[in-house]
């Protein structure tokens, strides 16, 4: 049976644990080495994080010292970060970089990612700008320092600014919930074996509450919660739920011993948009 641990294979051979610990919003330093400690002691084993949460160096203590603890090799645990969109461009890209590796104090990162994408909205040279962090990206992975590089918030026509280079993303990291599938996206990546996760995969908070989730939150005996995160487990996608509360890490994590019908993916497919955060790369 699938679980927390269960990996899946990247494009360029490591893999990935299915299921993922969003950390955006946890700010605070007690409240965010707390949840992580939490959610690994629960069995997860890949923590997302990012320059931009201000909480790299948290989550980072938190890892080493469960690992620590509990006699856990740094290989059973994936961690994410990534360079926020006012580092974008080949030196700041390395530069940022070289910040996070001090905030974190680990010898290497599974995953690094580049936020947001340039785009033809608020940069002219959006295409070079991508392409320019991009070869900062590869030069960092040829490294050895991060075990594999993505993108984050790109659409089909920033994926396109890049994929022609050296080495292809592996994973691309897109806001999903219910309504917000993002399908030409999704589409895309698969066809390209790059990896999709999902932040904001319960819309915050907001895509809990919603009719047709609810009938079939009690048609399957399980909570909203748990039906959305399926259904992305279930569309090949790797979601990030964030919580701070243990019953809600715990609750979110038990989503590996049911499976909706195709009629049911199909019928959470179609709903209409209504939790996703109105945030679009195209827009400064
Ligand atoms: P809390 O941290 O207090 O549990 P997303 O992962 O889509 O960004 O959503 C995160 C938001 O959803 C947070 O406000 C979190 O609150 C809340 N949340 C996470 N899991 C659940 C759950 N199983 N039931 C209800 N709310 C949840």
């Amino acid at each position: 049976m699938e679980s927390l641990t269960t990996k899946i294979a990247l494009n360029n051979g490591n893999s990935i644990p299915m299921f993922g610990y969003g950390t955006y919003k946890i700010k605070d330093p007690s409240e965010a080495y707390n949840s992580v400690k939490l959610a690994l002691k629960n069995g997860y084993r890949h923590i997302d994080t990012a320059a931009f949460y201000e909480n790299e160096k948290y989550v980072a203590n938190a890892i080493k010292d469960f690992m620590a603890e509990t006699h856990t090799n740094r290989e059973e645990i994936f961690v994410t970060s990534k360079v926020w969109k006012t580092e974008l461009g080949y030196d700041k890209t390395l530069a940022a970089f070289e910040k996070t590796m001090k905030e974190m104090q680990m010898d290497y990162l599974d995953l690094y990612l580049v936020h947001w994408p340039a785009s033809y909205a608020f940069d002219e040279n959006w295409k070079d700008t991508n392409r320019q962090t991009w070869k900062a990206m590869m030069e960092i992975y040829k490294s050895g320092r991060v075990k594999a590089i993505g993108v984050s918030n790109f659409l089909t026509h920033h994926l396109d600014t890049i994929i022609d280079m050296e080495v292809i993303p592996a994973v691309d990291q897109i806001e999903i919930n219910p309504g917000f599938l993002q399908k030409d996206t999704v589409d895309y990546c698969k066809e390209k074996d790059i990896l999709v996760e999902a932040w904001s995969p319960l819309g915050r908070g907001k895509s809990l509450a919603h009719p047709l989730l609810e009938a079939l939150a009690a048609k399957y005996g399980r909570t909203v919660a748990q039906i959305i995160l399926r259904w992305e487990i279930q569309h090949d996608i790797v979601p990030l739920p964030k919580s701070v509360n243990e019953n809600r890490i715990i609750e979110n994590a038990n989503v590996f011993d049911f499976e909706l019908s195709d009629e049911d993916m199909s019928s959470i497919d179609d709903i209409e948009p209504y939790g996703n955060s109105g945030h679009s790369p195209d827009q400064p």
